[in-house]
């Protein structure tokens, strides 16, 4: 039973009616709004309000009146408490709708073209395999498992370690996990056999509190032609421990093909300036796409749903209208993708990129699939996409911006306004951002094609495909 708190109202009856960004469900109650988490917008329930804002409540479902004709039964074992795929128990036809809508209001903020934005809008590209979609997923060690309420309530001294995933809003406490529906393959095993492996030979884990301990960090890539890397990452050096569970784990699965360790003795489980090592089988693995092939190594960035990378970037393609005069400049180019997708196209196309590793993943990948018009520097685009790579390059007639979530600098919304080439092609995770640097650019140039792309289903974030031309 639920205790009413002070000035904490319960709120009955209220309609689900949206989904707002950040993917929490919007409820109304006459004219009050209340953000909930795991409600459906067609449920009618009572909310536990938990926070009040200015504009809104916050709060959570503690009864339902009706459920939505949108709603489904999660699959997972773990939800909801695993933050991972929180729209589990929408129908994937309902996600869709609501990421092709997020997209749509994001379009309709573009001042000016809020009457005809809509139908340059292109059905949202589903994905044709929204289950064991992932080829990267990370995995936490903790010496602090995440407990659930009835261990709580149960009072019992509950200590186990844990070999999962974060649990939302808690930097130290870990979900264990021992079936996860994203990744295919070997990976379920994978991540069992080394928990396993570890609590029963004593192996301490993290203990990022206390900065104690010794495995930490466990990260599996697979990729469709069956080739899978492991990285495992320790504290601290403790070599026989740590060269007894790598040699268990390349006797178990021989499917392993590049094995690798990392000792990480910063305060963050990123990779960033730490030297894996190899201690099985390649350095890399290697992904197909369209008959390229691209090498994949610990640090470089991969889209992780390799059907809808595919399906991305035949869009950006298409949109691109290339010809074999087209000089392209392919900004945040990441290990290459797109800037190779669309060389066999084009006259020359330039990448950028600040990553190094990511890019001498690039020309590697531009060497391995024998692609000589594309080249691939290391920097920050603001820095430079300037008339001083124009003169040594040529001038761009298409540009790519594949930005991470905060979006491109003003700086380059300034260059692109000055160079005025003759597409843009904007890809991104954060259509907010995307739609603010659009803005931008409207002066000089008009949205033709829009189109969504679901990279990531069963959560809230969608990817989004805008072509604009010069006006
Ligand atoms: C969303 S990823 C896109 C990668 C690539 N286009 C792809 O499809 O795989 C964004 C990339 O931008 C890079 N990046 C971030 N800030 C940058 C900057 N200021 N200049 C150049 N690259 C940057 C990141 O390292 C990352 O590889």
């Amino acid at each position: 039973m639920s205790r009413r708190k002070k000035n904490i109202p319960i709120i009955t009856g209220a309609e689900v009616v949206d989904i707002a960004r950040g993917g929490k469900a919007i409820a109304k109650k006459d004219d009050l709004v209340i953000l909930v988490s795991h409600a459906v917008p067609g449920d009618i329930i009572d909310i536990q309000v938990t926070k009040k804002k200015k504009n809104f409540y916050e709060g959570r479902p503690i009864h339902f009146h009706k459920y939505s004709s949108f709603r489904t039964d999660p699959v997972c074992a773990h939800f909801p408490v695993c933050g991972g795929c929180k729209w589990q128990d929408m129908t994937y036809e309902a996600q869709l709708r609501y990421k092709e809508k997020q997209v749509t209001d994001q379009m309709k903020r573009l001042a000016g073209f809020s009457e005809d934005i809509q139908d340059k809008i292109q059905p949202i590209l589903a994905a044709e395999d929204p289950w064991y979609y992932r080829n990267k997923m990370e995995f936490t060690f903790s010496a602090r498992r995440w407990l659930t309420p009835e261990e709580i309530v149960s009072k019992k001294q509950i200590t186990e370690p844990a070999l999962g995933f974060h649990v939302a809003g808690l930097f130290d406490k870990i979900l264990d996990i021992t079936e996860c529906h994203l990744q295919g393959g070997p990976s379920n095993a994978i991540r069992n056999f080394i928990r396993d492996f570890t609590l029963e030979h004593g192996y301490p884990f993290f203990n990022i509190r206390k900065q104690e301990g010794l495995v930490r960090n466990l990260i599996i890539r697979t990729a469709r032609s069956g080739e899978v890397m492991v990285i495992l990452s320790f504290y601290h050096d403790d070599r026989e421990k740590i060269l007894s569970l790598l040699e268990a784990v390349k006797d178990r699965f021989p499917e392993i093909n590049s094995l690798q360790y990392v000792i990480n003795p910063k305060g963050n489980d990123t990779l960033e300036g730490l030297e894996v090592q190899v201690f099985h089988g390649k350095d890399h693995i290697i992904e197909k796409l369209d008959g390229l092939s691209f090498k994949i190594s610990p640090k470089s960035f991969f889209q992780t749903h390799t059907r809808q990378a595919e399906n991305l970037y035949r869009t950006i393609l298409a949109f691109a209208e290339l010809t074999d005069t087209d000089t392209v400049y392919d900004l945040y180019s990441g290990t290459g993708t797109i800037g190779l997708f669309m060389a066999s196209r084009a006259r020359k196309v330039i990448g950028i990129e600040s990553v190094e590793e990511a890019v001498a993943d690039a020309r590697g990948n531009a060497a391995l699939n024998h692609i000589e018009n594309a080249v691939f520097l290391t920097g920050d685009t603001k820095e430079m996409f300037n008339d001083t790579l124009f003169r040594q390059y040529g001038s761009p007639d298409v540009v790519i911006l594949d930005p991470p979530r905060a979006g491109i600098h003003p700086e380059i919304v300034e260059m692109l306004l000055k160079q005025l080439p003759g597409k843009i092609i904007y890809v991104s995770c954060n259509p907010a951002t995307q739609a603010r640097d659009m803005q931008g650019l409207l002066p000089s140039y008009t949205p033709k094609k829009i189109r969504p792309v679901d990279m990531f289903p069963h959560t809230d974030h969608v990817e989004n495909v805008v072509m604009m031309k010069k006006k």
